[in-house]
């Protein structure tokens, strides 16, 4: 909604959502303007009509009298012709002047066009420029790094456009599932006294004259909150000071855990395998145009949607590496990087893998009475090279146990009383796991590197812009 007024100065201007006054003869087009998104025209909605649309200018280039420009909003990019004589001349000699990333306000006829990207053209008869960009800094083939730095203006790519769209539907998705099953959204610190996955990787913050450390977890604050609501989950910034430089690594990112009371190992292995099975399905459902557009075989995933995901044990997994990829993997080493892509090259499904070893797992996960070398634990692995997406457990309730566990690694048992006390009065069996988000949205989007699933990643080397 625009307000009009009139300045001091006399001129007379509209006062737009931020409060700002805009010059009247800088909008062509009319407050009660209907706006068309590029998508409508691409579909075939407005062919013939007349139409006004805004967005950017993507690419352009002239020839004499006249000037092909590429636009793009939200919904995707559309070819603008604009010909002398057909536009009042001052539109355009702006559209002359503008360079790529001006924001523009434009209205014109659509035209199908056999040769014009996506089918469709727009010839213009009437062109406002909100704001002539500068030279944009970003060109072709820029360094990783370079686009890092420049990040906040980078987002606007096609490519990370198409990555946020997938990105927003799979957190999307994420609330829908759980809420539909009846979980309540629960919150927990995001400043927390002491570890839940090793003391290793904190990240330590001053908290007025003591110190505190960013949530590695939400996990031990859900322990406390299953026993109010019984099934609860929630999807929050997660921080790891993780010293490996790797694809597949950030410092902060997004982790949608879940906890429940009564649930055991089965269960939640099975929930992770729906929950998984969900987000995949709402992504293809509103995503397969920003599927293809990333390259992403949408067949192989409609595919994996309808298949069952296997569960293998730690052990049966050495047992593969060892018979299919001549790995011999001694009994009890945690599965690196290198094993978990070597594993998968056998599946091409999501693949849950259980009873690790007891000896390497955090403190809250409790011994497998059948198996007593290993824990009631789980990983979910994603094929092609994307590594651990889910990890959860049973939970622990022998206190003697995971106090001299804390102890070994050196904690001061103390900060933990609290969470032996849910063990004290009433406890039940519950279990729980969390999902990494960005790893998710990487495998779904054929990634080559995490840090382009999240806006603004945060890795060892980077905490800018
Ligand atoms: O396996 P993790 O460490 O499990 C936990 O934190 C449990 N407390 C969760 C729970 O049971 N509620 O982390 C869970 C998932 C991993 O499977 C991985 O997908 C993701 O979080 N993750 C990371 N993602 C990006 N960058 C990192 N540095 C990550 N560390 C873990
Ligand atoms: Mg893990």
């Amino acid at each position: 909604m625009y307000i009009f007024s009139m300045v001091r100065s006399g001129v007379a201007t509209v006062i737009d959502k931020c409060n700002k006054h805009i010059p009247l003869s800088r909008l062509a087009i009319m407050p009660e303007t209907k706006w068309t998104q590029i998508e409508e025209i691409l579909k075939g909605q407005h062919t013939g009509t007349t139409i006004h649309l805004r967005g950017w200018i993507y690419r352009t280039r002239s020839s004499g009298n006249i000037i092909f420009m590429i636009l793009r909003d939200v919904t995707g990019v559309l070819q603008a012709t604009v010909k002398k004589g057909n536009l009042p001349d001052a539109g355009f000699e702006d559209a002359f002047k503008a360079l790529i990333e001006s924001s523009v306000q434009i209205t014109g006829t659509v035209k199908e066009d056999k040769r014009a990207p996506g089918g469709y053209e727009l010839q213009v008869t009437g062109l406002t420029v909100v704001n002539f960009a500068e030279p944009f800094p970003i060109t072709k083939d820029q360094s990783p790094e370079f686009l890092l730095d420049k990040r906040h203006l980078w987002i606007r790519s096609r490519k990370l456009t198409s990555v946020l769209k997938v990105r927003s539907t799979v957190v999307g998705a994420i609330h829908a599932f759980f809420r539909e099953k009846g979980f309540y959204e629960f919150d927990a610190p995001v400043l927390q006294p002491s570890q839940c996955e090793g003391g290793s990787t904190l990240f330590e913050v001053k908290y007025y004259e003591d110190k505190t450390y960013l949530s590695q977890s939400w996990q031990l604050y859900a322990e406390a909150g299953i026993f109010a609501l019984e099934k609860i989950y929630n999807m929050g910034p997660t921080f790891r000071a993780e010293r490996s430089k790797t694809s597949r690594h950030l410092s902060e990112f997004w982790m949608a855990e879940m906890e429940a009371a009564w649930m055991d190992l089965s269960d939640v292995v099975a929930m992770a395998k729906d929950e998984v099975q969900y987000i995949l399905g709402e992504v293809l459902q509103k995503n397969k145009n920003d599927l293809q557009f990333l390259g992403q075989d949408i067949k192989k995933l409609q595919e994996i949607t309808g298949s069952e995901f296997p569960t293998i044990t730690y052990t049966d997994s050495l047992e593969i590496l060892k018979e299919k990829e001549g790995m011999n993997i001694e009994w009890g080493k945690d599965l690196r990087t290198i094993e978990e892509d070597r594993l998968m090259n056998h599946f091409k499904t999501p693949v849950v893998v259980t009873n690790y070893p007891l000896e390497i797992m955090a403190f809250y996960k409790p011994k497998d009475e059948k198996d007593p070398r290993t824990a009631l634990c789980f990983d979910m692995l994603a094929p092609e090279g994307y590594g651990e997406i889910v990890g959860g457990s049973q939970r622990s309730n022998d206190i003697t146990t995971m106090i001299h566990r804390l102890k070994q690694m050196g904690e001061n048992v103390q900060n933990y009383e609290w969470y032996f006390d849910l063990r004290r009065f009433g406890s039940v069996p519950h279990s729980g796991y969390g999902l990494g988000v960005e790893r998710l949205v990487a495998w779904i989007c054929k990634a080559d590197n995490i840090k382009d699933t999240i806006p603004f990643p945060r890795t060892l080397l980077r905490f800018r812009p």
